[in-house]
């Protein structure tokens, strides 16, 4: 029997995942890191945590499986996007990783869509200069610690700093590329027009591949250090939505899911290109060579969830208490409703300077509308981002749900309610790392392409159907939601320069 591996760098932690070769899980590992937040808005993390995380989760892998490391014939990696991670000559990181979530670019976003031009930057990258992607942290750090970039030789997107540790080579992937801000996304190449423009030297990015072809191969040192067998191809892999969508088996034309990680997203595939004019999804290449995707993003969707957790129930640990309580609570949470902008926001609003609210707070209210209120918030920045794909044409009959929030049957329900279109889950767990696994089974010969692989290998479970009551209920709370925003954008902007 051969084995597979599949990683996925998350925001919160990393997930190490040993599967068989008609990919059925064996067994998983996570570790956690920190991260760090030096401002308001700000996100960083330390590149040689996720590393070591890597590695501990790599040897609790091996350890319990009881699997021989020569029988892992192909890794694949999938992560958290745009993070800017800079090596000097030695391949040492130079400062902390600045991560997706971080708001700090809004200057240097003007800088990029001034020296690019915003048609041709939509043109060429397929969106407008956005505070998440990673051209704008770059242009950051060359403004404001000028000894940094210069020492700078390599920039890597997060993931790829684990390729490079395990095998030596600077590469990266069409679908994480794409959330630089640099790639030409139609032609799937660095776009040397943007890089001039911005007085980027190609010098300092890695090699683009697609998803599933290999990019190198686990070197002698991080062998000795992992347990993994020298000589093992590592693929391309995939950004961590465009990976999910592999191991959801969303990769034709029609398909789409939903995803409640730290960020939410609602991501549909589609074999040909479309942009959104007003630039408010995201076009990406996608892990199936050839296609693309679009996606409406939220920045604190889980993230939204743990803070409330973290601040009104300690101990929570997975969320059954907050479920409970939502599920106690009637639809529109007794009229209290939460902006989930925790972050700022991009889809629809791509504002980094606004932030989250309670509007209606009473007195008679308690942490149970609370936690409604989060859940339905986020909810409805989902819909946000589906109204957006409903209006470039991609119509979805049906959305399947991935990630932590889409473990809660109550999320679920509520998703396919609001939507009113059926929600679904898949079997397996572990999207992102199951859909980087099948993209190395797919490299290294196991699977003739990707849509093959996944036909053959998943499974879906349980479909939550929406209730014509319930998604009227829904409805009417979501346009008092829907107006929040432009009311509260003002006061957002002040407060913002408030010391
Ligand atoms: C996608 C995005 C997030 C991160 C989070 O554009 O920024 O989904 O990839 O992991």
């Amino acid at each position: 029997m051969e084995y597979l591996m599949g990683i996925d760098l998350g925001t919160s932690g990393i997930r190490v995942v040993l599967f068989d070769s008609a990919c059925r899980q064996i067994c998983e590992a996570t570790r956690e890191y920190p991260l760090y937040q030096p401002q308001n808005g700000w996100a960083e993390q330390d590149a040689d945590d996720w590393y070591r995380a890597a590695v501990a989760a790599i040897g609790e892998v091996l350890n319990t499986s009881g699997v021989a490391a020569e029988k892992i014939v192909g890794l694949g990696l999938s992560g958290q996007m745009h993070g800017l991670v800079m090596l000097d000559a030695e391949g040492i990181p130079l400062r902390r990783a600045i991560l997706w979530c971080d708001q700090r670019t809004a200057g240097q976003c003007r800088t990029i869509t001034e020296r690019v031009g915003a048609q041709k930057l939509l043109e060429i990258t397929c969106n407008p200069a956005l505070t998440g992607f990673t051209a704008g942290k770059i242009l950051w750090v060359r403004e404001h610690e000028p000894e940094v970039y210069a020492a700078c030789r390599h920039i890597l997107l997060p993931k790829d700093y684990l390729r490079y540790k395990f095998t030596g080579v600077f590469a990266c992937d069409v679908s994480d590329a794409s959330g630089m801000q640099l790639l030409d996304v139609p032609h799937r190449r660095w776009s040397q027009e943007v890089l001039q423009a911005l007085e980027i030297s190609p010098s300092l990015l890695a090699d683009v591949y697609e998803s599933p072809q290999i990019t190198g191969n686990i070197s002698p040192e991080a062998a000795a250090l992992t347990g993994l067998s020298e000589g093992t191809a590592v693929v391309g892999g995939a950004g961590d939505n465009a990976a999910a969508a592999v191991g959801m088996g969303v990769v034709r034309d029609g398909r789409a899911f939903t995803s409640i990680g730290t960020s939410g997203v609602v991501y549909a595939h589609t074999d040909q290109l479309r942009t959104d004019p007003l630039g408010r999804v995201h076009t990406f290449c996608c892990a199936v060579p050839g296609a693309w995707h679009v996606m409406g993003v939220m920045q604190a969707a889980g993230l939204s969830m743990q803070w409330l957790r973290n601040n009104f129930y300690p101990g929570d640990s997975e969320y059954a208490q907050i479920n409970s309580d939502a599920a106690q609570t009637p639809i529109g949470a007794n009229r209290l409703l939460y902006l989930p902008y925790l972050m700022g926001e991009r889809t629809p609003h791509l504002d980094a300077d606004c932030r989250g609210a309670f509007v209606g707070l009473s007195a008679m209210h308690t942490r149970k509308d609370m936690a409604r209120a989060v859940m339905e918030g986020v909810t409805y920045g989902l819909c946000d981002s589906l109204a957006i794909l409903e209006e470039m044409g991609v119509k979805p009959a049906q959305m399947l749900a991935c990630g932590g929030g889409a473990k809660s049957p109550l999320w679920r329900q509520m998703l396919a309610d609001a939507f009113a279109c059926p929600v679904r889950t898949s079997q397996q767990p572990n999207s992102a790392a199951l859909g980087a696994a099948i993209l190395a089974g797919v490299g290294v010969g196991l699977y003739p392409s990707v849509p093959q692989a996944c036909d053959a290998i998943l499974r879906y479970g349980a479909t939550a159907e929406p209730d014509a009551g319930r998604s009227r209920a829904y409805r009417d709370v979501y346009a008092v939601y829907t107006s929040l925003y432009p009311a509260l954008k003002a006061p957002f902007a002040a407060l913002k320069k408030l010391p």
